[in-house]
């Protein structure tokens, strides 16, 4: 790991360099990073893809992103010129090797003028066919290095089932060391996701009640309400499955469960998180009926506004089967959790947007109140709420107070909105400063993206075998499909919802 990267020189390839997650994403972060001093002085990006534009064109370009994206708002005249004297622009033709031919002259120019072996990072945020090829031509074009200066950094979806994401991993590490390789789930970079592991391993308190002894069950809600906006094409071979659970919500679920690590290593927090996937309880026939629901949005009301359904998005078959929802009832069978179940569910289009884990503790043994003093009773809660909420609640019941003995749920309150807490940084932000430091602890590792494809693949297979005949069965602004209610229902729970109630 780099403690000091400010006594580096850096070299930040980016291909993809005119697409939207450049615009939205990498650019506004790598801006707020220099904004906040975090950036060496020789740092220089050059963007790379297909159009044939002139730097100033580029510059142009990610400046309009960085003032409709960063969290800093518009960039002041005198701190973007400043920056984006650093930003450059190549055209280059992914598939050819030849093309990379210019990148291997600029880097060697640039150590040539620094004096100084540079640290590479070669950036792919391009469409997930490119990514073998790029890592090809990169080899060709001896732009690879060591694992000491040279990483490439890959975006989500990483491989489209079990199978491709395998072959991805060997064509990889056939070319890189898996400790350059960087698989992005930009959830992990999240501040409040960050802060599980640090609320659960920093505080005593907590490990005796974590786990089947105490805890009755646990839900993880990824809630948008955005629909697939202008990405049909892509979420029309992806769903709700492979865009959201594969990724984003089985690491929330990881970060729950996994045992305490060691250290702080990277290896050793991510074996502990590839722990929990293979203790995962794996599906049969018969429980991929009982523990999974899907569903896809169909037209309805978002806050007053009229919106389309699913099949009606541009870009979308008119009959498809994909699920903009997915609800599953997991199980960890290891001596920690046997026996609690992990229901999730992730939608687009749902009633509100709100990403939370919420553990519910097992009820008092027994109740010593009358039943007049309990009609407001419910057993012990944690919420974390990941976003847009930022916080940590803990559900007690305390007396209300008066001269009757009534009992009340009271929320204690950890809240990111505190004055007393410094501004959060983006997601991006965190996972790119980890890049340039070489900290692979917040990025997937090529075993626990397999055994979360490995999970999912036979859910997935149905899913895909037998079309779903009721499609679309929710409409846009509800709360999911009613089978998704049933499915927790039957265990004698239901959904948690904002505000957070009963
Ligand atoms: C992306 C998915 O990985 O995560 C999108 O592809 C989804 O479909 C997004 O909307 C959600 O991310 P966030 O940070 O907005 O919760």
């Amino acid at each position: 790991m780099i403690k000091n990267i400010k006594d580096q020189p850096y070299l930040f390839l980016l291909y993809g360099a005119t697409g939207d997650l450049t615009a939205r994403k990498i650019i506004p972060a790598l801006y707020n990073l220099f904004l906040d001093n975090w950036l060496p002085d020789e740092f220089i990006i050059i963007g790379c893809s297909y159009s044939k534009i002139e730097n100033e064109e580029f510059r142009k370009n990610v400046l309009e992103g960085v003032n409709k994206n960063s969290r800093k708002g518009k960039a002041e005249a005198k701190q973007w010129k400043e920056f984006s004297a650093r930003i450059f622009y190549q055209h280059v033709d992914f598939n050819t090797i030849s093309s990379f031919k210019p990148l291997k002259i600029i880097v060697d120019k640039y150590q040539e003028d620094w004096k100084k072996e540079a640290q590479i990072i070669h950036y792919l945020a391009v469409a997930p066919k490119f990514f073998g090829i790029i890592a090809y031509n990169i080899s060709k074009n001896n732009l690879t290095g060591n694992c000491e200066n040279t990483r490439i950094v890959v975006e989500k979806p990483f491989g489209h089932d079990l199978e491709s994401a395998k072959e991805l991993n060997k064509k990889l590490c056939s070319i890189f060391d898996e400790k350059q390789i960087y698989r992005i789930d930009h959830y992990l970079g999240k501040e409040t996701v960050q802060n599980i592991m640090a609320f659960r391993f920093a505080n005593s308190i907590l490990e005796p009640i974590w786990s089947r002894n105490y805890i009755d069950h646990v839900q993880i809600s990824v809630l948008e309400q955005l629909g697939v906006e202008k990405r049909g094409g892509y979420y029309e071979g992806a769903g709700a499955m492979r865009d959201m659970i594969q990724n984003h919500l089985l690491q929330l679920l990881c970060l729950t469960a996994m045992e305490t690590p060691i250290n702080f290593n990277a290896d050793e927090v991510r074996n502990r998180k590839v722990d929990v996937l293979r203790a995962m309880r794996r599906f049969s026939s018969e429980s991929i009926r009982t523990h999974s629901v899907r569903g896809q949005y169909g037209s309805g009301w978002m806050e007053g506004t009229e919106v389309s359904g699913y099949r009606q998005e541009p870009e979308v078959n008119a009959d498809s089967n994909t699920e903009t929802f997915a609800a599953i009832k997991f199980f960890v069978d290891n001596w920690r959790w046997e026996g609690v179940p992990f229901y999730m569910r992730t939608g687009k289009r749902m009633h509100e947007a709100s990403s939370t884990i919420s553990i519910q503790f097992r009820d008092v043994p027994h109740y010593v109140f009358p039943s007049e003093a309990t009609n407001n009773w419910q057993q012990n809660r944690l919420i974390i709420s990941i976003q847009p909420e930022m916080s940590i609640t803990l559900q007690l019941q305390t007396k209300r107070p008066g001269l009757d003995m009534v009992l009340n749920t009271v929320d204690m309150v950890f809240n990111y909105k505190d004055p007393t807490v410094t501004e959060t940084p983006e997601a991006y932000e965190t996972l790119l400063l980890d890049i340039m430091q070489s900290d692979q602890t917040l990025f997937m590792r090529a075993d626990q993206v397999e055994e979360a494809w490995e999970l999912l693949m036979p859910i997935l297979d149905s899913w895909q075998t037998k079309e779903s005949v009721n499609f679309p069965n929710y409409a846009a602004g509800s709360n999911g499909p009613e089978t998704a209610e049933a499915l927790i229902a039957r265990d004698g729970f239901h959904w948690f919802s904002l505000p957070l109630k009963q």
